[in-house]
């Protein structure tokens, strides 16, 4: 059953993404940021006792293993180009997306792309400097993500970048953002939350609130329509509303779309409160 949760700028749904975006009309969207299933879940073993003394790391840890997780070869194919056939369908020309990825499903993301004519912007590379060690000891400690920018106008290039912002932002965190020059495609981004980022509980695979904050600084429309097809806890909606976007989400588990909805409340209740006090 879809289970519908609605405020002024957004519009949630419990529900399977790929049913969900049907119902959303040819060139309906200005910007989608997509966080799907990446195909990295294992059931390797490895673990971290809770007594271990590594700083900054917290108590136990495991490696991930999620069922929504588990999606590999063949059918993580279909399931990328079904994805990027969708986007390709409701993107506006003026508008982009962007998906996030590791070295599991980055490659299927490029040659999608590449086969339904639909452009890279840019490959950006999301420097995790406060990784977590590889537990194995058989492997280099992955830290970093691959984020694609892509949009669908092919060659007239009418996508929007808010480019002097970006070129004038500042991101003390980051220490290869120099203020004033051009952004590069390597961003030193921390992967930590803030303790009001988890609230009202955690995601295992929850993206930092400011990593969000520069998508939407970089390609965002104020007013404009963001879609969020794999909600999770809701980071991407959050960011979007805050930004000044209206935003449409999806997600299929009933305890991160809970989560997602809290959180989009909590945002929409604070910029009321701004509102009532100017
Ligand atoms: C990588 S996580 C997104 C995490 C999110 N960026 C955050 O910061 O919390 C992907 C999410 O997509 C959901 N999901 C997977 N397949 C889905 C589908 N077909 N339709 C809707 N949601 C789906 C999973 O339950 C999971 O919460």
């Amino acid at each position: 059953m879809t289970k519908v949760f609605e405020t002024e700028n957004a519009r949630l749904e419990l529900a399977d993404a790929f049913l969900g975006m049907q119902t959303i009309p040819d060139n309906g969207i200005d910007l989608a940021i997509i966080d799907p299933p990446y195909g990295a879940s294992t059931k390797a073993n490895w673990s971290l006792p809770a007594n271990h003394s590594l700083n900054g790391f917290g108590g136990q840890w495991k490696l991930a293993d999620h069922d929504w997780d588990n999606i590999t070869g063949y059918e993580a194919w279909k399931f990328t180009v079904a994805l990027l056939e969708e986007m390709k369908r409701i993107i506006k020309p003026t508008g982009s997306f962007w998906v996030h990825a590791t070295y599991h499903n980055a490659g299927f993301v490029n040659v999608a792309c590449q086969m339904l004519g639909l452009e890279i912007i840019n490959e950006v590379v999301w420097f995790k400097r406060n990784a977590f060690p590889n537990l194995s000891g058989r492997r280099l400690t992955a830290s970093h993500e691959t984020i694609y920018w892509v949009h669908t106008g092919q060659g007239r290039r009418e996508y929007r970048f808010n480019y002097e912002e970006t070129k004038q932002a500042r991101f003390p965190e980051d220490l290869l953002k120099q203020p004033g020059k051009q952004l590069r495609t390597v961003w030193d981004i921390p992967n930590n939350k803030r303790r009001e980022e988890a609230r009202y509980g955690s995601h295992p695979t929850q993206k930092p609130l400011r990593l969000s904050e520069r998508l939407l600084l970089i390609s965002g429309l104020k007013q404009g329509q963001l879609l969020v097809p794999f909600l999770g806890s809701g980071t991407e909606a959050v960011a979007g509303i805050k930004y000044g976007m209206n935003v449409i989400g999806f997600e299929n588990d009933s305890v991160f779309f809970d989560i997602a909805c809290q959180r989009v409340r909590e945002v929409e209740d604070s910029l009321t409160a701004q509102i009532t006090l100017l």
